[in-house]
C-alpha cells in the first residue's frame, strides 16, 4: 500500500521506517529539510536501539522516500499525522499549531476515497473538528484518530507488536480499511473501534493511569522519608496483588519526558475548559507530588554536601529514562541544573544524550568518561538507570571518587553491593 507518513520525529520516523520494513512504499513529509536530510542518507536525528539499522535495511532503503514536498504524498492512500503536540509555553493545554498547519497540507493533496489518520495526542474534540472540517472541504476523504502508544526505547516493538489498536472514527464503517492495514501488521494485536472522543482519551487517559501510579508510590516515598519504612519493598508487596501489579511502581525522582507530563497538563486543562476541572484536580497533585520528587533529591544532596559551593558532583544519567538521548523536562537533568545553580561543580555523564543535555543546558560540565565523570567527586548521583550504570564495579569506582557516598535516584542500584564496597547510599523513601 501507498502511504504517507507527515512529520518525523520520534514518532513518525518509527513509523515510517517500520511501515517500509514490511513492505509498504512510504512517503514521509516533514517541513525540516535538515531532518529529511540526514535521514534520506541513512541517519536517525535521535537515537533509538534498532532504528537506524532497520532503515538501512533493503526494504526500508527500497520502499521509502523522505521529503520536504507534500505533493510526493499526492497518490498516498493512507496519510498518518505523526505531528508532536508539545505543551505551549507557560501553560498547560497542548499546542496544536503544528498539527493543524500539517492537517491543512494534507486536505489539500489527499486524493478522493484516501485516509486521514491522526496519531498526535490531542485534546478530547479536536478530531470531531478536524473531521467536520475535512468533510466541508473534501468530502470523500475520510479521518480515523488511531493514537499510539509507543515508549521510547521500544519503539519499534511498540509499533510493529502493539498491544493493542485503537481507531476513532465517525461513522459505522468508516474504520474498516485501516483495521484491515494494521489486521497485516500485526494480526495478534486486539483492535478497539472507538468513536472519536472515546479514542483521543484512551491515549491521555493511558498516560494520566501510568503517571498516577509513579506519582502514588512518590507520594508513599514521602511517607516511608517520615516514618521509617522502605518505599521499594513496600511496592514490592503492594505490586504481588496482580490487581496492583509492580510495573510503574519503580519510585525515585519521577517522571519526565516528552509525554507523560504535559499529557497529564494538556489533560487538566481541557478539563477545565469542559466545566470538568473537579475530575481531574487529583492530577495536578501527581504533577506536584512529581515536581517534589526533584526537589526533595536537590535537598537530600545538599544535607549531604553541607555548602555545596565548589563540591563536586557526578551525575550519572541526564535523558528522562534510558535508552534514548531524550531530555526533554528530564528530571535527571533538571537535578543536574539546580544543583549547578548552587555552587556545585557539577558534572554531568550519559551513554547517548550528552549532545541533546548540552544543547538545552550549555552551561553544565559534560563529559563522555565515567571515569573522569566519577574522578574525585564529593557525591555520586545516579539519575537514570542505564545499564552501564548498575554494572558498575562500586569496589573498583570507589578507587576514583573522593567521597563514597552515592544518591540512588531510581531506586535500582543492588544495596549490599556497594554497601559492601564501602559506599554509604542515599535513596528517597528507603531506610538504608
Ligand atoms: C510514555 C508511555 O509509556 C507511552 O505509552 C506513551 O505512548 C508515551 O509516553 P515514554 O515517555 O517513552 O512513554 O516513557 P515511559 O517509559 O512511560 O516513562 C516515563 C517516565 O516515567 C520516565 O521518566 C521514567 O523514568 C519514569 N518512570 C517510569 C518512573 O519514574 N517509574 C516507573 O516505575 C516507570
Amino acid at each position: 500500500m501507498k502511504i504517507s507518513v507527515i512529520g518525523v520525529g520520534y514518532l513518525g520516523a518509527t513509523h515510517a521506517i517500520c511501515m517500509a520494513s514490511l513492505g509498504h512504499e512510504v512517503i514521509a513529509v516533514d517541513v525540516d529539510p535538515q531532518k529529511v536530510a540526514l535521514l534520506n542518507t541513512g541517519v536517525v536525528p535521535f537515537y533509538e536501539p534498532g532504528l537506524t539499522q532497520l532503515l538501512g535495511t533493503a526494504n526500508a532503503q527500497s520502499n521509502l522516500t523522505f521529503t520536504t514536498d507534500y505533493s510526493d504524498a499526492s497518490n498516498c492512500d493512507i496519510h498518518f499525522l505523526c505531528i508532536g503536540t508539545p505543551q505551549t509555553e507557560n501553560e498547560l493545554h497542548a499546542d496544536l499549531t503544528a498539527l493543524e498547519n500539517a492537517f491543512e497540507s494534507v486536505i489539500k493533496i489527499a486524493k478522493p476515497g484516501s485516509l486521514i489518520v491522526g496519531k498526535s495526542t490531542v485534546p478530547v474534540g479536536t478530531a470531531q473538528r478536524l473531521a467536520t472540517n475535512l468533510a466541508e472541504r473534501k468530502p470523500g476523504v475520510l479521518l480515523n484518530w488511531n493514537p499510539e502508544f509507543l515508549r521510547e526505547g521500544h519503539a519499534i516493538a511498540d509499533t510493529l507488536q502493539p498491544n493493542r489498536i485503537v481507531i476513532g472514527a465517525n461513522t459505522e464503517n468508516g474504520a474498516e480499511a485501516l483495521a484491515n492495514f494494521y489486521k497485516l501488521v500485526s494480526p495478534e494485536a486486539p483492535i478497539f473501534i472507538t468513536n472519536f472522543p472515546t479514542a483521543e482519551l484512551v491515549k491521555v487517559a493511558a498516560n494520566a493511569f501510568l503517571a498516577t501510579k509513579i506519582s502514588f508510590i512518590n507520594a508513599m516515598s514521602e511517607v516511608a522519608d517520615a516514618t521509617g519504612a522502605d518505599v521499594t519493598l513496600l511496592a514490592d508487596a503492594i505490586g504481588a496483588d496482580d490487581r496492583i501489579g509492580r510495573k510503574f511502581l519503580g519510585s525515585g525522582i519521577g517522571f519526565g519526558g516528552g509525554c507523560l507530563p504535559k499529557d497529564i497538563r494538556a489533560f487538566l486543562a481541557r478539563a477545565d475548559e469542559l466545566g470538568l476541572a473537579e475530575s481531574l484536580n487529583f492530577l495536578k497533585e501527581f504533577d506536584l507530588i512529581n515536581q517534589r520528587a526533584r526537589t526533595r533529591a536537590v535537598a537530600l544532596a545538599l544535607k549531604e554536601l553541607g555548602n555545596p559551593k565548589g563540591k563536586k558532583i557526578a551525575v550519572l544519567g541526564a535523558a528522562f529514562k534510558p535508552d534514548s538521548d531524550d531530555v526533554r523536562d528530564s528530571p535527571a537533568l533538571e537535578i543536574a541544573e539546580t544543583l549547578h545553580a548552587l555552587g556545585a561543580s557539577v558534572v554531568v555523564h550519559d551513554p547517548r544524550a550528552l549532545e541533546s543535555a548540552a544543547a538545552k543546558i550549555p552551561e553544565l560540565t559534560y563529559s563522555d568518561s565515567i571515569e573522569e565523570t566519577l574522578t574525585q567527586a564529593d557525591l555520586t548521583m545516579h539519575l537514570t538507570e542505564w545499564g552501564e550504570y548498575r554494572a558498575l564495579d562500586p569496589a573498583l569506582v570507589k578507587k576514583l571518587v573522593k567521597v563514597p557516598t552515592i544518591f540512588d535516584g531510581r531506586n535500582v542500584l543492588d544495596v549490599a553491593k556497594w554497601q559492601n564496597a564501602g559506599w554509604k547510599l542515599l535513596a528517597l523513601g528507603r531506610a538504608l
